[in-house]
C-alpha cells in the first residue's frame, strides 16, 4: 500500500521506517527541512536502537522516502497517519491539539477523495469526532480513523514491528479493512487486533498510560513507607509482582516516571474527565503525578542529609541524564530535574550520560558534562544513580572508589548490585530501603 506518515518524531519516524520494512510504499512528512534531510540521509533524527539500520534498508530500497511538503503527500496516498506532537499546553494541564488541527486544517482542501486520515498521536477522548466533523465541511469524502500507539522509546522498532496488540477506532467497514491491510503483516502472526469506535480507541490509550503510570507511583508510595518502617520496598515490589495478577512489570522503585508521554498524559487525562463533568472518577490520577514529583524532592533530601546538610562545596557526580535508559531524550527528565535542583542549592554537579549529553546541554547549559564515568565523578562528595543505564551495573565499584572523595552513593533506581559496592568500601544509600 502507498501511505504517508505526517510528524517525524519518535512515534513517526519510527512507524514510517516500520511501515517501509513491511513491504508499504511510504512518504514520511515534517515541516523540519533539516529533519527531512537528515532522515532522506537514512539518519535517525534521535537515538533509537535498530532505527538507523532500518532507515538505511528502507530508505535505500526506495520504499521510504520524506518530503516537506503536505500536497505532495495528500497527492501520494489515500491513508496518512497523523504522529504530530501533543504536548502539554504552557497555561494548563491539558493537551495542546494545535500540530493536530494544523495537520487537518491543512490536508482537508488537498485530500484525494476517499482518503482516510488515520490518527496515531495521544489525544483528549473525542477528538477524532471534532476532527471527522471539520473534514465534512471541504473532504465530505474522507474519513478519520484513531490508532494510538503503544511504542516504548528505547525499544520503538521492536514494539512496532512485533506489537502486543493493535488498537483502531474506526466509523466504518471500509477503514477496517484498509488498516487490516495495513497491518497484515501483524495479523498475519496472531497479533490480538481491537476493531472499535474512535473513542474507545483514543480512551484505551490514555487508560494505558494512566495504568502503567499508577503501578509506578504505587510502588513508590510503598517506597515511602518502607523508609518510615525500615522495611525493603526491592524486595516487597519482588514479592507481589510474583502474583500473576499483579506482575512483577512496572513496578520498579525509584526516582520515578519522566519523558514526553506518562507525565503530559496523565494530566492532559484528568483534565479531559474534568470538561467531562467526571474529575471525580480520576482524582487518583493528581495523586499519582504528586507521587511521582515527590521522588524527586526526596531523593534531594536524601542527598542533602548524606553530604551533611548543605550542598553548599560539595562536589555530586550524576550517572544519567536522559528520561530512562537506551534513550537521548530528556524531556520531563527525573535525573536532570534532581541534578539541577542539587546545582541551585551550590554544589558542583557533573553529569555523565553514555547517550544524552548533547540534548541534556541543550535543555540545561548551566550543569558540567562528561563523557566519562570517572571524570563525572572526580574528587566527588557523592554519587548520585539516576537513570538505570547498564553502563551503569558494569562499574567496578572497587575502581570508582579510587577516584571519588568519599564514596558515597545515592542509588535512586535501585538498579545496583549494593552489596558488591558496600564490599568495595561505598556506603549506599536508596529510596525506600533500609540503611
Ligand atoms: C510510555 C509507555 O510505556 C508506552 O507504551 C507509550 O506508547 C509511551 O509512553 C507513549 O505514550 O508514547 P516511554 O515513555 O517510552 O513509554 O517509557 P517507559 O518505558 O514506559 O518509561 C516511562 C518512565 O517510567 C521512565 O522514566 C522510566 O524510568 C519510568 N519507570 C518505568 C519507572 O520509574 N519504574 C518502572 O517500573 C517502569
Amino acid at each position: 500500500m502507498r501511505i504517508t506518515v505526517i510528524g517525524t518524531g519518535y512515534v513517526g519516524a519510527v512507524h514510517a521506517a516500520c511501515m517501509a520494512e513491511t513491504g508499504h510504499e511510504v512518504l514520511g512528512v515534517d515541516i523540519d527541512a533539516d529533519r527531512i534531510a537528515s532522515l532522506n540521509a537514512a539518519k535517525a533524527p534521535m537515538h533509537e536502537p535498530g532505527l538507523d539500520d532500518l532507515l538505511t534498508r528502507t530508505v535505500g530500497s526506495g520504499r521510504l522516502r520524506f518530503t516537506t511538503s503536505l500536497t505532495e503527500a495528500a497527492a501520494f496516498a489515500q491513508l496518512h497517519f497523523i504522529c504530530v506532537g501533543t504536548p502539554q499546553r504552557p497555561d494548563s494541564p491539558a493537551a495542546d491539539l494545535r500540530h493536530v488541527d494544523a495537520v487537518v486544517e491543512a490536508l482537508a482542501p488537498v485530500l484525494r477523495p476517499g482518503s482516510l486520515v488515520v490518527g496515531k498521536s495521544t489525544v483528549p477522548v473525542g477528538t477524532a469526532a471534532r476532527l471527522a466533523a471539520r473534514l465534512r465541511k471541504t473532504a465530505p469524502q474522507a474519513e478519520i480513523a484513531w490508532n494510538p500507539e503503544f511504542l516504548r522509546e528505547g525499544s520503538a522498532v521492536r514494539d512496532t514491528l512485533w506489537p502486543e496488540r493493535l488498537v483502531v477506532g474506526v466509523t466504518s467497514e471500509r477503514a477496517e479493512e484498509a488498516l487490516r491491510e495495513v497491518y497484515a503483516p501483524m495479523l498475519r502472526v496472531g497479533v490480538p487486533f481491537f476493531c472499535t469506535d474512535p473513542s474507545t480507541a483514543e480512551l484505551v490509550k490514555a487508560a494505558a498510560n494512566s495504568f502503567l503510570a499508577t503501578k509506578i507511583s504505587f510502588i513508590n508510595a510503598m517506597a515511602e513507607i518502607c523508609d518510615a518502617s525500615g522495611a525493603d520496598v526491592t524486595t516487597l515490589a519482588e514479592a507481589i509482582g510474583e502474583d500473576s495478577r499483579i506482575g512483577r512489570s512496572f513496578l520498579q522503585p525509584g526516582l520515578g516516571f519522566g519523558g514526553s508521554c506518562f507525565p503530559k498524559d496523565i494530566r492532559a487525562f484528568a483534565a479531559r474527565a474534568e470538561e467531562l463533568g467526571v474529575g471525580d472518577a480520576v482524582t487518583f490520577l493528581h495523586q499519582v503525578d504528586g507521587i511521582n514529583i515527590r521522588q524527586r524532592r526526596r531523593s534531594v533530601d536524601l542527598a542533602r542529609a548524606l553530604v551533611g546538610g548543605s550542598f553548599a562545596g560539595r562536589t555530586v557526580g550524576v550517572l544519567g541524564a536522559a528520561f530512562k535508559p537506551e534513550s537521548d531524550d530528556v524531556r520531563d527528565s527525573p535525573a536532570l530535574a534532581v541534578a539541577a535542583a542539587i546545582q541551585a542549592e551550590g554544589a558542583e554537579v557533573r553529569v555523565h550520560d553514555p547517550a544524552a549529553i548533547d540534548n541534556a546541554r541543550t535543555a540545561f547549559p548551566d550543569l558540567k558534562y562528561s563523557l566519562v564515568i570517572p571524570e563525572a565523578c572526580e574528587d566527588a562528595d557523592l554519587v548520585m544513580h539516576l537513570t538505570p543505564w547498564q553502563d551503569y551495573a558494569e562499574i567496578d565499584p572497587a575502581v570508582l572508589a579510587g577516584v571519588v572523595r568519599i564514596p558515597l552513593l545515592v542509588d535512586a533506581r535501585n538498579t545496583l548490585d549494593v552489596h558488591a559496592w558496600q564490599r568495595a568500601g561505598w556506603r549506599v544509600r536508596a529510596l525506600g530501603r533500609p540503611r
